[in-house]
């Protein structure tokens, strides 16, 4: 028995050392792992992510970007998102179609973890066309995204009513209430759309009881023939585009075609890292791309966080770095800061690094963009947040609750700021030296390489690093 054993353990010893043969430690080309990974690396699927609590600029971003991408993804959320792209001197506010459509060679795709409102989309899709924007043959939609229907649009408002002063200030979509059917098995899919019949059932049993829930509000109770009327039309517009988008997403990685994923909102409103409840439905952040679209986050090459050179946020919630006076209302004009989707005026305040540091380390960031530096210009002093005090002692971002980030105190840094118009400078060092400075230290802050700095809304305003 021993002996046979001896022998075997020679054996084994043998097959492992030939392996170990076929790949050395330090990986070289002769490496099948090297081979492999090099194979990997090839595949450019990148995502874009905003770090902060949205509209950053990210539709920007993703338009500039789009032109060498064979595929634009949105994996999550829906209309509550507005993206801006502007071509041409005309403004596109994309709520729900990626960001990459006013690029003919572009295709766009929204996945499965996208919330889908029949009503918006087949509008886009109208807006679109009318504007000779080609769709057929390029806009593929998921079967497997929920939708958001009539009732969950009433119930966001009531919930929202009910909470009185104590609202969250959603965008009103629908958002949460489709979320939290799609998530205690009561949504309804585009799946079931395919099927009338099926859809009209599911839909008249679950307005029928989100009607008595809408009557403990006092709200007025959805009409189900006329809304069923409604989504027969939407139904006849948008199902052309309905495909298998995860099997059109796992051909384009077997193909190496890039692929550039579309995040929406910001890290700070992501369902689980936010200070919960001022959050929005879905996950913001970049395992999001594989629940959401169905792409191995293995596959995933680049992660391009875009920070805002200073902060804003829509509704309600905790904003440390707020400026709440006179210098905020200037910003904000200058900035245009007024919801993309609401129209309400943005809250604005200073850039915050604690809390952008924390988004790109739970996103995984390995490159930066940074949009509206030009909206510094003619500052005198710019101020940085650099950390948060509570109670006297430094305190990061994670371990804080809504409770404490309305308490805490922000360490700031400051700078001095800079006269010139930068919008039209298209290399680094021909930016003002405070400019510069502050783009700087963003960068050494975040120990991340910026990639690209927006100086303006236009396609063509902007500098590659
Ligand atoms: P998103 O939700 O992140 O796509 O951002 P929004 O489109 O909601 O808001 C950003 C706004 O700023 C839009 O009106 C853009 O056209 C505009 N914008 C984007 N980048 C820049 C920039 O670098 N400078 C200026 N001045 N405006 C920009
Ligand atoms: P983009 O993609 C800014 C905010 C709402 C509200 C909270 C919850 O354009 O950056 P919801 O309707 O999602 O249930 O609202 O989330 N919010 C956004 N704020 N930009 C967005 O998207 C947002 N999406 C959601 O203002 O405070
Ligand atoms: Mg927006």
């Amino acid at each position: 028995m021993s002996k046979h054993y001896a022998t075997l353990c020679v054996i084994l010893n043998e097959v492992r050392d030939l392996s170990r043969m076929r790949v050395p430690n330090k990986l070289g080309d002769s490496s099948l792992i090297a081979q492999n990974d090099k194979k990997e690396m090839d595949i450019p699927v990148s995502v874009v992510i905003g770090t902060q609590w949205g509209d950053e600029g990210k539709g920007k971003i993703v338009d500039l970007l789009a032109e060498k991408s064979d595929y634009v993804v949105r994996f999550h959320g829906g209309n509550n998102a507005g993206h801006t792209v502007v071509v041409n001197n005309k403004k596109y506010p994309l709520h729900l179609i990626p960001s990459g459509v006013l690029h003919p060679k572009t295709n766009c795709v929204i996945a499965n973890g996208v919330v889908i409102d029949l009503e918006v989309l087949v509008s886009e899709i109208k807006m679109l066309q009318n504007d000779g924007v080609k769709l057929n043959g390029r806009l593929f939609i998921s079967e497997r995204c929920h939708l958001i229907l009539p009732y969950h649009k009433a119930l966001d408002l009531a919930f929202e009513n009910a909470r009185g002063k104590d609202k969250l200030g959603t965008t009103a979509r629908g958002i949460g209430p489709c979320y939290a059917d799609k998530v205690s098995y009561n949504g309804i899919r585009i799946y079931e759309l395919k099927d009338w019949e099926l859809f009209v059932e599911k839909f008249t049993f679950q307005a029928k009881i989100k009607n008595e829930i809408l009557k403990t509000f006092n709200v007025k109770a959805i009409n189900v023939k006329e809304e069923l009327a409604k989504i027969s039309e939407f139904r006849k517009i948008v199902l052309p585009f309905v495909s298998d988008t995860f099997l059109l997403l796992q051909n384009a990685i077997d193909q190496k075609r890039t692929i550039l994923l579309e995040g929406a909102h910001g890290v700070m409103l992501d369902i689980d890292f936010s200070p919960y409840p001022f959050s929005t439905g879905s996950n913001v952040i970049t395992g999001a791309v594989n629940t959401g679209a169905g792409i191995p986050i293995q596959k995933i090459s680049k992660v391009l966080g875009v920070v805002k050179a200073y902060t804003s946020r829509v509704g309600g919630g905790p904003l440390p770095t707020e400026l709440t006076d006179s210098l905020g209302e200037s910003i904000r004009e200058k900035g245009q800061e007024f919801g993309t989707t609401t129209g309400r005026p943005r809250r604005v305040g200073w850039l915050d690094l604690e809390a952008v540091k924390f988004a790109c380390q739970v996103s995984g960031a390995t490159e930066i963009a940074i949009t509206k530096i030009d909206i510094l210009s003619g500052l005198e002093k710019i101020k940085v947040c650099a950390g948060y005090k509570l109670n006297g002692k430094f305190i990061p971002y994670s371990s804080c609750g809504y409770q404490e980030l309305a308490k805490l105190t922000p360490v700031y840094k400051e700078f001095s700021g800079w006269k010139e118009d930068i919008t039209n400078i298209k290399s680094f060092n021909d930016l003002p030296k405070n400019c510069q400075d502050y783009i700087k230290f963003i960068e050494s802050f975040l120990g991340i390489s910026i990639k690209l700095i927006s100086t303006g809304p236009k396609r063509e305003e902007y500098i590659k690093l």
